[in-house]
């Protein structure tokens, strides 16, 4: 997978991108994440990438001319191999984020990912670059940057061989609706806590069918809306 990243603060992303899985992910050849600095793509010798908006109104926007320039090198650097890319725009009045979306845009062999800052985009780059608009929540940041950060670590997890254990994956939260069971580690007591005897025990069949009630139990508790999307239900 390639992942290009549109951004008028590339140092944000640094920190994030080296390190960890996100790291490990780029050093085995699994993601190829690229940084493009939007003044880059000015064409004025100030690289101003935003202007006060018509109609009047409070803060800046960012233009088109440099998003449209980055996006068609990026597609242009894509299209020599052959690649579509897909342009998403992060922006709260998008979808929101979450694991069924996330496994969507893994599978895609190229992303483009424009990060909206000030006010946000010219709207004409939304109406004519962007294929889909992602939000992380139901607030608004100050720029898609964290967003965009939020985004590649939840896809990079999901491209296989990216995880160490493939059933990492499997009884994650949100698979099949439902919420992670507990986990614990050694030690066996802590502070007087004790793990469930069923942990301990070594029978494989109860463990699981212990872990099942419990990641039921638990989605009633805190997310029960989880619960009525499951089949069967
Ligand atoms: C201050 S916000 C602009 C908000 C915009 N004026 C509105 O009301 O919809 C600036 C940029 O931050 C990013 N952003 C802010 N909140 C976000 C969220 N919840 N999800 C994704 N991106 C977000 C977007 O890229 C947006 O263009």
């Amino acid at each position: 997978m390639r992942i290009d990243i549109i951004t008028i603060f590339p140092k944000m992303f640094e920190p994030v991108l080296n390190e960890s899985i996100i790291k490990r992910a780029q050093v085995k050849g699994k993601v190829k994440i690229f940084i493009h600095d939007l003044r880059d793509y000015t064409l004025d010798k100030h690289k101003k990438v935003d202007d006060r908006p018509f109609g009047g109104g409070s803060g800046m926007v960012l233009c088109s001319e440099p998003i449209f320039r980055a996006v068609d090198k990026i597609r242009a650097k894509n299209q020599e191999s052959r690649v579509k890319s897909k342009v998403v725009l992060l922006c709260p009045q998008g979808r929101k984020l979450d694991q069924k979306i996330a496994k969507k845009l893994a599978k895609q062999k190229n992303l483009v990912l424009i990060c909206g800052h000030y006010e946000g985009i010219d709207e004409r780059v939304r109406e004519v670059l962007v294929d889909e608009e992602v939000s992380i929540g139901d607030y608004v940041l100050t720029g898609g940057e964290l967003p965009a950060m939020v985004l590649v670590d939840c896809l990079v997890r999901l491209i296989p061989g990216v995880l160490g254990d493939k059933n990492s994956l499997n009884f994650e939260s949100f698979e099949g609706n439902l919420l992670e069971y507990p986990q614990y580690t050694r030690p066996a007591i802590y502070r007087g806590q004790r793990v469930p005897d069923i942990l301990l025990s070594g029978n494989h069949q109860k463990i699981e069918e212990w872990r099942k009630i419990e990641a039921i139990k638990r989605t009633r508790l805190k997310r029960p809306d989880l619960l009525k999307k499951r089949k069967g239900n």
